[in-house]
């Protein structure tokens, strides 16, 4: 399929491994320039090597934590520097832990917000400029 978003940049948080690698993985095929990012530098260059194979757009990593004010922006500033614009968003976030929930601790909730929904709100709020300013832009969330 051609969504007509050949040469697009997109930013798929936490995407050394499952949704957000595949979610990453179906934009490379369509020729946009992606950004991954997880936060074990191992997995992230396991995951760069293979989205790099499918010789669809350009992949390049930026580690680091989703949960991290510092890490986000330093990971829309990635995007922007090495491809010049930014349409897409696409912030997939991991999980938190399993487990049941008589074991989780009021800590586990707190932190599951921080992951699940505070990451999304800085993330946007960061790249929104850039969205906007090449004609629009999509951010697509995975929770
Ligand atoms: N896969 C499925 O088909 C499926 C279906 C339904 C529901 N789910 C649920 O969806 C969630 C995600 O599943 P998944 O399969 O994508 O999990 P996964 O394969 O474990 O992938 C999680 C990804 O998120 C990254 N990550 C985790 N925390 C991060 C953080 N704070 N900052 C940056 N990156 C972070 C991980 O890398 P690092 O650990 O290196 O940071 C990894 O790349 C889970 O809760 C799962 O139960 C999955």
């Amino acid at each position: 399929m051609d969504l007509k978003i050949k040469g697009n940049s997109a930013i798929v948080t936490a995407s050394s491994s499952g949704l957000g690698k595949a979610a990453a993985a179906a934009l490379v095929k369509e020729g946009v320039n992606v950004v991954i990012n997880g936060r074990d530098q191992q997995k992230l260059d396991s995951a760069l090597k293979e989205l790099n194979e499918l010789n669809g757009g350009r992949v390049i990593s930026c580690q680091g934590d989703i949960t991290k004010k510092e890490d986000i922006k330093r990971l829309v500033k990635t995007a922007v520097d090495n491809f010049g614009r930014l349409d897409h968003l696409v912030t997939s976030a991991g999980g938190p832990p399993a487990k049941s929930f008589l074991e989780t601790t009021e800590a586990d909730w707190y932190d599951s917000y921080e992951l699940l929904v505070m990451s999304v709100v800085r993330l946007i709020k960061e790249s929104v400029e850039f969205l906007k300013k090449d004609g629009g832009g999509t951010i697509v969330n995975i929770t």
